[in-house]
């Protein structure tokens, strides 16, 4: 049911995934920030988005915003990095003027490239979709931030949909996530920081530190994220008053909501009610 919203009124923070990606940064945002009512909508019936080109994933994202703020959010994550590089710019320089100048869209790339301060050679690696990859976002933010590192990407395009699929373990998803960590290291041995550039990635996590076994660290984005919205919302008064707080979660999937549920249990070790929507226009 959607709300009716007026200028002034307060509503949850929105998190926009693909899937169930987005839940990773879920999780930890509300590990840091549990005060405050959260609106999940993971678009899982149109996921993966990363193999779509840029003008699909833009109206996708576009109408899984639309449908956040419709429902009463004045704040949005994007927690999804496909989205992040191919339509946040975008939506914040020309669609929020139009929609609504007082809401807010943010992303998870430019915090997360904030934190690759931590690697000791420079040496860097990005995994991400072949959306992200191919959008050279990673690179571009971190030449800003640290011309002297050299960026090493990788697209690992079967990770997503190993997660939408619920295949995180099992001799499938260690071939091919062994396949994509060899690789990177293939292309440059001395990387010492890999960012897991897709929110899906975590939850191939166990398999990703075997494979990589300590040749080095590996970021996760969820903290990050988390870190960098507790930082925003304390420097935005104007917004931070307007998310409302008495620390619920509501979930959408475009998909099966049983679907959802079930692998949502796995991960976030907790039963959770699920609603399905339709978002397409
Ligand atoms: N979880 C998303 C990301 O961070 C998108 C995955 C997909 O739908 O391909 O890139």
């Amino acid at each position: 049911m959607k709300k009716n919203v007026t200028m002034t009124s307060s509503g949850p923070i929105g998190i926009f995934d693909s899937g169930y990606g987005g839940l990773t940064i879920l999780k930890a945002i509300r590990e840091q920030l549990p005060e405050y009512d959260y609106l999940y909508l993971g678009d899982n019936a149109r996921a993966p988005y990363g193999t779509r080109s840029f003008d699909i994933i833009y109206r996708f994202t576009l109408e899984g915003v639309r449908e956040l703020f419709d429902r009463g959010c004045r704040l949005v994550i994007l927690a999804c990095n496909t989205a992040s590089a191919k339509a946040l710019r975008t939506i914040q320089q020309r669609d929020l003027p139009t929609i609504d100048p007082t809401r807010r869209v943010l992303g998870v790339i430019r915090p997360t490239v904030e934190a690759l301060s931590c690697s000791a050679t420079g040496n860097v690696g990005i995994l991400g979709t072949v959306g992200t990859i191919a959008s050279r976002s990673y690179e571009m933010e971190i030449a800003k931030l640290y011309p002297l590192y050299k960026t090493t990407t990788r697209a690992c395009p079967l990770w997503v949909p190993l997660v939408e699929n619920a295949e995180t373990d099992g001799d499938g998803a260690r071939f091919f996530v062994d396949k994509y960590i060899n690789a990177l290291f293939n292309d440059n041995p001395a990387v010492d920081t890999i960012v897991l550039g897709c929110t899906h990635y975590p939850l191939l996590l166990p398999l990703i530190e075997k494979a990589v076994d300590g040749r080095a660290r590996i970021l996760t984005q969820g903290d990050i994220v988390a870190a960098s919205l507790a930082d925003y919302l304390h420097r935005h008064p104007e917004i931070e008053s307007r998310c409302s707080k008495t620390g619920e979660i509501t979930y959408l999937t475009t998909e099966n909501p049983e679907k959802f549920s079930n692998l949502a249990r796995v991960f976030l070790d907790t039963d959770i009610n699920v609603h399905h929507i339709d978002i397409s226009q």
